[in-house]
C-alpha cells in the first residue's frame, strides 16, 4: 500500500488505552484549561485520527509562514495550509506547560485534548494578512474560511498534542466517521491495492456519481473511497447526515457490491480551493488511496477561484512532494443528446446546448426553491432524501 505522506507509518495523536487516557485526565484537573476554535478542534481530530501525518502538533510562527509561502515546513516536509491553534483569549499559561483543550463543539466543557505549549506568539496583522492572501488567495471577508481565519485571533499557540475523542464525529456520524487507521485497515482486509479517492461535502448528484465511475474505470481501480466531510460548513450548504443518507442510498442502488466504502473525516470545511485540494491530496494518501479525484472548483466557493486551479497547483508543486496521483476530471454535465452523463472533453461533437450543467450549488438552489429535481441532476431516490429534508427545513 502506497506509504502515508513523510512517513513509514501512520502517527496518529490519539491517546489509545484507557490507562493513558485516564491518566492524561487525572492530571488534567490541575492544567490551566482553553476552548479552542471549531477549526483548532477539527485540526486536533485530524491530528488525532492519522490525517494529519506525519504533523506531530500545531505549527509555530516560522512554520505557517513558511507553509503560506512555500508549503511545506521549516524541516521541508511538503505541507499546504496552516494547521494551527489561534486564540482570541486572554493567555493564563506560559511556554513550557501543558494545558487541557476544551471542545467547543460538545456540551459540558469536555477535555478535548492536552497541548504542550511550545511557544506563544503574536501574529502581525501584517503576517495574518500574507498568510491569508497565500493559501486563500484573497482577503476578501466574504470567503467563509477567509473569515473563519481572521475571525480567530492573533494570539499562535504552538506545541505537540495528546488527543482523548474524536468530539461529536465518532457520535454522531458512528457509522460514517472513520480514522485513517481504520480506512487503511479496510483497504488492506479487501485486498484492494489500486483505491480512488473521492472528496465531497455535498449529497451526490449524477455528475459526482459518473466521475467516481469513470475514474475508478479509468485507473483500473480495485475500488472507490467516497470520504465525505462531517465538519462545519457555511450557511446553506446540506448537513452531514442528509449528505449521508444520500449517498448511501445512491451508492446502494448504483454501483455494485464491495466496490465503494462510504466514510467521513472530521473537519471543517477551509474554501481554500486549490490549497485544500492539495491538503485533500496528502490525507488521501495517509488513507492509503493511490488517486484523488479532482475535478471542476474542487473545494472551492463563490467565484474565487478559476475553475481548474486546484488541478493546476499539482503541476507546481516538485515531483516528490506527494505520492498519490490526482485524477483530473473535465467538467461533467448531463448530455441530453446521449442521454447521460459525460466528460465534456470526451464528446467534441457537443455544443453548448447538447448540456445539462451539474452542480450542488445548482442543486441547493433547486431544493431551497422547492423544486423538484429533474433526473438529468440527481438518482430518483437521491431526490427523494433531498427532497424530504428540504421540506422539513
Ligand atoms: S468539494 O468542495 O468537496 O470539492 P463537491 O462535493 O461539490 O465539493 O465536489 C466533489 C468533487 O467533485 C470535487 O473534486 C469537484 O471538483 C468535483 N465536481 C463536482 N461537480 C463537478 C462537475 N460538474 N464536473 C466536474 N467535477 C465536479
Amino acid at each position: 500500500m502506497i506509504k502515508p505522506h513523510g512517513s513509514e507509518e501512520l502517527t496518529p495523536k490519539i491517546v489509545n488505552t484507557d490507562e493513558e487516557k485516564e491518566s492524561l485526565l487525572k492530571a488534567a484537573e490541575s492544567m490551566k484549561k482553553l476552548k479552542v476554535t471549531s477549526a483548532a478542534a477539527a485540526n486536533l481530530v485530524m491530528l488525532g485520527a492519522g490525517y494529519f501525518t506525519p504533523l506531530d502538533g500545531f505549527m509555530n510562527k516560522d512554520d505557517l509562514l513558511s507553509v503560506a509561502d512555500n508549503m511545506c515546513l521549516k524541516s521541508g516536509l511538503f505541507w499546504p495550509t496552516p494547521v494551527v491553534n489561534i486564540s482570541n483569549q486572554e493567555i493564563k499559561f506560559e511556554e513550557g506547560e501543558e494545558i487541557a483543550i476544551i471542545d467547543p463543539n460538545v456540551d459540558g466543557e469536555k477535555i478535548l485534548a492536552i497541548q504542550k505549549i511550545d511557544k506563544i506568539e503574536k501574529l502581525e496583522q501584517s503576517e495574518i494578512d500574507d498568510v491569508v492572501e497565500k493559501v486563500y488567495g484573497t482577503k476578501d471577508q466574504s470567503h467563509p474560511g477567509v473569515k473563519t481565519f481572521y475571525d480567530q485571533g492573533k494570539t499562535l499557540l504552538s506545541g505537540s498534542v495528546k488527543v482523548l475523542n474524536f468530539s461529536y464525529f465518532e457520535i454522531d456520524f458512528k457509522d460514517t466517521f472513520r480514522t485513517a487507521m481504520q480506512i487503511r485497515a479496510s483497504i488492506e482486509s479487501k485486498g484492494w491495492k489500486n483505491v480512488v479517492a473521492f472528496q465531497t461535502r455535498n449529497p451526490m448528484h449524477r455528475a459526482h456519481e459518473e466521475l467516481c465511475r469513470m475514474a475508478g474505470e479509468r485507473v483500473s481501480a480495485d475500488g472507490i473511497l467516497i470520504h465525505m466531510l462531517l465538519g462545519k460548513l457555511k450557511p446553506g450548504d446540506i448537513p452531514a447526515d442528509v449528505r449521508d443518507t444520500a449517498i448511501r442510498t445512491m451508492v446502494e442502488h448504483y454501483f455494485p457490491e464491495n466496490y465503494v466504502m462510504i466514510t467521513g473525516y472530521g473537519f471543517d470545511m477551509l474554501y481554500a480551493g486549490p490549497r485544500e485540494a492539495l491538503l485533500h491530496a496528502v490525507f488521501r494518501q495517509n488513507c492509503g488511496c493511490s488517486y484523488l479525484i479532482v475535478g471542476r472548483d474542487h473545494a472551492g466557493v463563490g467565484d474565487f477561484y478559476g475553475a481548474f486551479d486546484a488541478q493546476d497547483i499539482f503541476d507546481s508543486i516538485p515531483d516528490d512532494a506527494l505520492l498519490i496521483k490526482i485524477f483530473k476530471a473535465d467538467h461533467t454535465a448531463y448530455s441530453k443528446k446521449l442521454n447521460k452523463v459525460v466528460m465534456m472533453r470526451d464528446v467534441e461533437d457537443h455544443t453548448k446546448e447538447d448540456f445539462v450543467l451539474l452542480s450542488g450549488t445548482k442543486v441547493r438552489e433547486m431544493l431551497s426553491k422547492g423544486e423538484s429535481l429533474p433526473k438529468e441532476f440527481a438518482r430518483p431516490e437521491v431526490a427523494e432524501v433531498l427532497m424530504k429534508h428540504y421540506m422539513k427545513g
